[in-house]
């Protein structure tokens, strides 16, 4: 395939581009650097099949170039704010980052006739509850701007594929971990104990409760799904079994860094931040049904992107 990767030079769409790479497919990998980073594509940028294009996604002409320059079977589309908290503060970073990115693209695919678009969603889209969401939930309420772009897109996206004869593949990720990462909690903790190896703060109470799942898992999902969903839209959660609480990933990352009577203090309240969700469930029968099962549970998947980060493996 000839592929189209936006948010390529970030955490998960670095390593898509690896996994899509060995698989002999072609990558034309499109990101801004506003949160990406160079190095994390380098290794990629001597291979023939490869091609970094720094670009914009949200500006249509930018974008509509590259999609001039090459016939692509598919885009992968994971550009995105990826710091909820910073959209919280800022509502423009969430408009322009997450939904007109998304919407930039659609329209790019409309114009030249490109029909299958992979979408980075997120469980942000949920908003909270005490059950466990499966993709028949609603409706939907998002608490953050974040969820709330994400979730128009997803809409977006629908009228897209309802009207012009696209086909989607919606994946809700769960918080992500491992090597290369950019943000969330564990990739924080890891960088103050390096300046701090005796006190750690953490955001909340620490009991806040998510499904963590490891970025190559999630790489293997999505691809999975791609491959065996066969409806015009596709809609699934991906995630492994159970949930890790803040202060279990705080404890990962004190282990992995060798540390010991590391002193942890609380900002307090139930929530991290603004728009934070502090407590959360997936329900994964459905990707579950089309026989895909992570590698790891969430809190092994947690304590492995722990010692992953520890180790320095940035960047392979
Ligand atoms: N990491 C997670 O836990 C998680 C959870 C749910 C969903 N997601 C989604 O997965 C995708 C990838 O997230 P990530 O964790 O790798 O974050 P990331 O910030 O590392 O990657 C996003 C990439 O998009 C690029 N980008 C942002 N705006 C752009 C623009 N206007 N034009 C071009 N490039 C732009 C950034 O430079 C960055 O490289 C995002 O869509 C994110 O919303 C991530």
């Amino acid at each position: 395939m000839k592929t189209l990767l936006t948010g390529g030079a970030g955490f998960i769409g670095s390593h898509l581009a690896d996994r899509l790479l060995a698989e002999g497919h072609c990558v034309a990998c499109v990101d801004d650097l506003s949160l990406g980073r160079r190095e994390n594509i380098a290794h990629n940028l001597g291979n023939p099949r490869f091609k970094f294009i720094k670009a914009d996604a949200a500006d249509a002409r930018a974008l509509e170039a590259v999609f001039k320059r090459s016939r692509f079977d598919c885009v992968f589309h994971l550009a995105a704010n990826s710091d909820i908290r910073a959209g919280g503060d800022c509502p423009d970073i969430d408009f322009n980052r997450t939904f007109l990115t998304t919407y930039r693209v659609l329209e790019a695919m409309r114009k030249y006739g490109v029909k299958k678009l992979v979408f980075a969603s997120t469980s942000a889209v949920y908003g909270e509850g005490g059950k466990a969401f499966g993709e028949d939930s609603g409706p939907l309420s998002p608490v953050s701007l974040y969820g709330a772009g994400k979730l128009a897109c997803e809409a977006w996206i629908n009228a897209f594929c309802a009207n012009f004869g696209m086909q989607s593949w919606i994946i809700r990720f769960p918080n992500v971990v491992g090597p290369r990462a950019t943000h969330g909690a564990l990739f924080d903790f890891t960088n103050r104990l390096r300046e701090n190896p005796r006190k750690l703060l953490i955001l909340g109470n620490g009991r806040q409760k998510k499904p963590y799942l490891h970025v190559r898992d999630l790489v293997d999902g999505i691809l999975f799904v791609f491959k065996r969903a066969k409806a015009r839209i596709n809609v699934y959660n991906a995630a492994g079994e159970g949930v890790t609480t803040v202060d279990e990933i705080a404890r990962a990352a004190v282990s992995a860094a060798g540390l010991k009577n590391v002193i942890f203090s609380y900002t307090g309240g139930s929530r991290g931040w603004k728009g934070d969700v502090p407590r959360f469930r997936y329900d994964i029968t459905k990707i579950t049904r089309l026989g895909w099962k992570a590698s790891m549970s969430s809190v092994a998947a947690v304590r492995a992107a722990a010692r992953e980060l520890c180790e320095g493996t940035c960047g392979k």
